[in-house]
């Protein structure tokens, strides 16, 4: 029904722009299948599997979805989608095709992410059987403290004050020394291209530059990238950032050293201290990749590797899935009922996760094992009514919730099937609203992650253990993950939007792993949220950037009501990218969807090869890309 819905709209929906990108589109897939069915034809397309009549149905409609046996890019803008690519293509690892995407995003989508922000990575390589948690998110500089904001709450969220010392290019350079194969400068050529000679604007950063466009034009910075004649630019529109190209070149033939104790950090430094904050060159000397092991989830059947915190969207996702996992079957998270069901599972999970922060700084040893834990989940489960919802307090929450801003995610599979699973964020669109003149770069609003004493949230108090230190890391729901089933790879996914980003995260999961549904299906499927207070239900009732409209069903939405459960519509929501892998022959352990995994065996089969899908969400206007 969607896709139908989607090729109709293609066809008679948009401006001229957008319905000759959508032409072009089309001819580039046709192209490409036919391209593609020549080489299954003649039988030199080794185990490419070219989609049945029904998806190039779909690539077309929308481009949302690609499959090749070779690697495959998800990410929210198909260029960068693309560009990852390129580098599998070279034969680069998928931390390598991580590089180049992130620095492409960074450029392309400037509201969402940069080098002036942090992120979370995921490696999971399947040669070595190893997962690797790379935590580069901000930290608090060291002249920070808990009390910081007391005179003015705003400067936690807007200006140079807000700003955490960024991580996101010292953990890129970090997971390249560990799995890189292509030279470090190679990465960065097509992001220092897109952003010396210019790039279009995509519809979505068009929307966000009007929605900020107040802010761009009172920034200086902004406002000679985003609005150079005075005007903010509009989807069509070609921006350049010279002096992000010009950056981004130093780094690619100095290294990052230059941004953390040379010439570019010197600048960058001067223009926010010069904006009022207080980044020094000791702080950006200081500033350390956390390189850990990865939370492992055991759940469903299922291995779930993710971020640690002070990362909640891990730990959160375990909490939920085992709830819904202490019940009967799977078949409790089915239907109605099922829906039901987790968003209680989430209310709980919610008023539980605030007790955690950097665990660095503060003990939640017992918080981390409580929602790991299947008792823990069982308790918790025998509170939930079939019948009835509740109201907040019921939960039992004490702090006020986290409200951030994740902002892109990408997930990468390649020949080797080693995957990354990537978020990164500058928090807030366009972080700070300060693009500092000297560097091209956009800061950060990352403080405004952490909670502060004088903050009363949502009626409760803030959370002690997510109170600013100097060097401490803010607690985030960015929740970038791998999915394993007998220690074979099954799924990359991740998404962007705050503290939706985990709720969509594990609908994403259930309705692939446990409703059977196709991996575009999963994604595009209308999501509820929960923030415990307000004790409100949002669903989804909104048309997206290219046409499609998203709704839950309306009979949902009366079963929901008729257990007390207060609806209200939303207009947006979280952005999820999903990659699958599905094994179609050689292998027997089938679950019960009636999909095949790979199982180790003792022969050279150990690591199957199957089929990826990748999917990018259609509520964005990106689009994957396959080798
Ligand atoms: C892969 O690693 C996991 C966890 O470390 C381990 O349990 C498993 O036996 C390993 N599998 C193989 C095939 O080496
Ligand atoms: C929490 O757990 C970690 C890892 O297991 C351990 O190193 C640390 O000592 C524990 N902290 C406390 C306060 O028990
Ligand atoms: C829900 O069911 C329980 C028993 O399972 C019952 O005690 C309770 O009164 C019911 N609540 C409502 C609102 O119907
Ligand atoms: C979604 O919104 C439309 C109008 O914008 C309304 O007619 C429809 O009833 C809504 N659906 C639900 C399930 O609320």
């Amino acid at each position: 029904m969607m896709e139908n819905h989607s090729l109709e709209s293609s066809l008679l929906g948009g401006d001229d722009h957008a319905r000759r990108r959508r032409w072009t589109k089309a001819i580039l897939y046709f192209s490409l299948f036919i391209i593609l069915a020549f080489l299954r034809y003649t039988g030199s397309g080794g185990k490419i599997r070219v989609g049945n009549a029904h998806n190039v149905h779909r690539q077309i409609a929308g481009a949302d979805i690609v499959e090749s046996s070779k690697g495959v890019v998800a990410a929210d803008d198909g260029r960068c989608s693309e560009i990852g690519a390129s580098m599998l293509r070279k034969g680069g690892h998928a931390v390598d095709a991580a590089v180049a995407t992130a620095l492409c995003v960074g450029v392309v989508n400037p509201m969402a992410s940069g080098i002036g922000g942090g992120a979370f990575m995921i490696v999971h390589s399947t040669s070595t059987n190893q997962t690797v948690a790379f935590d580069m998110r901000e930290t608090a500089p060291l002249a920070a403290s808990e009390d910081m904001y007391s005179n003015d709450l705003n400067t936690k969220y807007e200006g140079a004050l807000s700003m955490g010392v960024p991580g996101e290019l010292a953990g890129l350079h970090e997971a390249w020394l560990t799995f890189g194969r292509l030279p470090w400068n190679d990465l960065f050529k097509p992001a220092i291209k897109l952003a010396k000679e210019g790039f279009i604007v995509e519809p979505y950063l068009a929307l966000s530059i009007f929605n900020s466009g107040e802010s761009i034009l009172s920034d200086p910075g902004l406002r000679s990238v985003f609005a150079p004649n005075g005007r903010l630019l509009q989807a069509g529109d070609t921006c350049h950032n010279i002096e992000l190209g010009r950056t981004l070149e130093a780094i690619a033939n100095n290294g990052p050293k230059i941004f953390y104790i040379g010439d570019i950090g010197k600048k960058l430094v001067k223009d926010v201290r010069n904006a009022g904050g207080i980044l020094t060159f000791e702080d950006l000397r200081d500033y350390r990749v956390v390189v850990t092991d990865p939370i492992s989830v055991n759940t469903m059947g299922y291995t779930i590797l993710g971020m640690p915190p002070p990362s909640s969207g891990t730990v959160a996702l375990s909490l939920v899935l085992n709830i819904l996992d202490s019940y009967e079957s799977l078949n409790a998270a089915k239907g109605a009922i099922g829906l039901h069901r987790l968003i209680e599972s989430l209310k709980h999970t919610l008023a539980v996760r605030m007790n955690l922060g950097d665990p660095k700084f503060v003990d939640i040893n017992n918080t981390i094992s409580n929602m790991l834990s299947h008792s823990f989940a069982k308790q918790l489960q025998q509170k939930i009514f079939d019948n009835t919802t509740f109201p907040s307090d019921y939960y039992l929450p004490r702090w006020s919730q986290l409200d951030d801003h994740g902002t892109s995610h990408f997930c990468i599979v390649d020949g080797d099937r080693n995957a990354v699973s990537m978020t990164t964020t500058v928090n807030y669109p366009f972080g700070a609203k300060i693009l500092s003149q000297s560097t091209g770069i956009i800061l950060n609003n990352e403080m405004g992650d952490f909670s502060v004493p004088t903050e009363i949230g949502d009626q409760l108090p803030p959370a002690p253990t997510n109170f600013i230190k100097p060097n401490k890391r803010p607690l985030s729901s960015m929740t970038p993950i791998v999915v394993l089933k007998n220690d074979q790879l099954v799924a990359v996914i991740g998404g962007s939007g705050g503290l939706y980003i985990l709720e969509a995260v594990i609908q994403v999961f259930l309705n692939y792993f446990a409703m059977g549904m196709d991996p575009l299906a999963a994604v595009q499927n209308p999501r509820v949220y929960h923030k415990l207070i307000p004790n409100t239900v949002l669903y989804e009732n909104w048309t997206v950037i290219d046409g499609d409209h998203i709704e839950l069903a309306e009979e949902r939405k009366k079963f929901l009501e008729e257990r007390g459960h207060q609806m209200e519509a939303k207009k947006g929501g979280a952005i999820c990218q999903l990659i699958v892998q599905t094994i179609t022959d050689d292998y027997d352990d089938v679950n019960q969807m009636g999909r095949k995994y790979g199982k180790p065996s003792s022969n050279d089969k150990r690591f199957a090869h199957g089929v990826l899908t990748a999917v990018s969400d259609p509520r964005k206007d990106g689009r994957p890309a396959a080798v």
